[in-house]
């Protein structure tokens, strides 16, 4: 019920203009009290309302919100054929969303995207911000038909499909950092989430979330623990999140299919033109150990090759990270 009232309050605000408590409390048959309420948990969310006697209540900035029709318009101009997208406003999180209907029926390549998550997750039980309309949110589902050998390049293949999107829609190079972040002059720009479902051998189920930062408000950026950046910031063209989710869903379908096809060789070239740390210091923390070496880029499989007293290491992935020096 409080989902149902706090999304009809946010198309009211989206709308632009200034709304009456009034209106509102009777258009939804509660009290201007419980209205009240209501607005101050989408503030907690991170939208930026604010009042003014007599007239009602506002957003700060204009908003135009997800949609699933204005996604599949600009997705019927891409390359690949539209899948099934279902936009939510209110989340705990698209990959848990899609991770709960593996077991039901779920198609290859649907979509979740989302306003806000309120339990969004990132890598090693992080948790991932998730303010109102201000960021994508994004999972995709992807059934690995090689068996979860296959899942080690998945997050390097995404990483690709946002380096495109990126590209084609703002002219803007992002750097890449294994296993699966996206950096932009040197800070975080986006992340990415795979979680697995299956047997070791035989077809697997993949959901992969993208977190791409895009209008990072001041407040939001108080809890983030690392030097991050938003896409915003570094183009004068206003980002359609719907335009972005739309030619994001495509290029990743278009790496995905080709990694199906050929696996990760044709993409390892383009890995090493963007990767942040090519021949530069790094230090692979994995737990409490470190090691310290020169990166030397990925092999074919997407493993991390790690130069170290001379000999090259061939590290997967799992719960590793690495830092550098730059
Ligand atoms: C990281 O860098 O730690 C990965 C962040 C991944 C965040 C995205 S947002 C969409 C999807 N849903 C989640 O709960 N997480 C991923």
């Amino acid at each position: 019920m409080s989902k149902t009232i706090r999304e009809t309050l946010v198309r009211s605000l989206a709308t632009g203009g200034f709304v009456s408590g009034q209106t509102l409390a009777e258009q939804l048959g509660v009290s201007r009290t419980a209205i009240a309420k209501h607005i101050d948990a989408l503030t907690g969310m991170g939208l930026d309302i604010f009042r003014v006697q007599g007239k009602g209540y506002k957003l700060a900035k204009p908003l135009v919100l997800l949609s699933k029709d204005a996604i599949n318009t600009f997705l019927a101009s891409g390359k690949t054929q539209t899948k099934s997208i279902e936009v939510h406003s209110i989340i705990d999180s698209t990959n848990s969303y899609l991770m709960r209907r593996i077991s039901s029926q779920i198609s290859q390549g649907e979509v979740c995207v989302a306003e806000y998550q309120s339990a969004g997750r990132g890598r090693r039980g992080r948790q991932w911000q998730s303010p109102f309309g201000s960021h994508l949110y994004l999972s995709m589902y992807w059934r690995l038909e090689q068996g979860i050998a296959a899942a080690m390049g998945l997050s390097l293949v995404t990483a690709l499909a946002v380096s495109d999107a990126i590209k084609q829609l703002y002219g803007l190079s992002v750097q890449l950092k294994w296993p699966n972040d996206i950096y932009l002059t040197n800070r975080k720009l986006a992340g990415i989430l795979i979680e697995l479902e299956g047997q070791t051998s035989g077809p697997s189920h993949s959901i992969i979330g993208i977190g791409l930062n895009l209008n990072m408000s001041a407040k939001s950026a108080e809890v983030i623990d690392q030097p991050w950046t938003d896409l915003q910031s570094h183009t004068r063209i206003l980002i359609d999140r719907n335009q972005l989710s739309a030619v994001l869903i495509d290029c990743l379908q278009q790496r995905l299919s080709l990694y199906q096809e050929q696996g990760l060789a044709s993409m390892v070239t383009q890995w090493h033109n963007q990767d942040i740390y090519l021949n530069k210091k790094v230090r692979l923390v994995t737990g409490d150990r470190q090691i310290e070496g020169l990166c030397r880029g990925i092999n074919n499989q997407g493993a991390l090759l790690l130069e170290v007293s001379g000999k090259v290491k061939t590290i997967y992935g799992g719960e590793v990270s690495l830092r550098g020096e730059l």
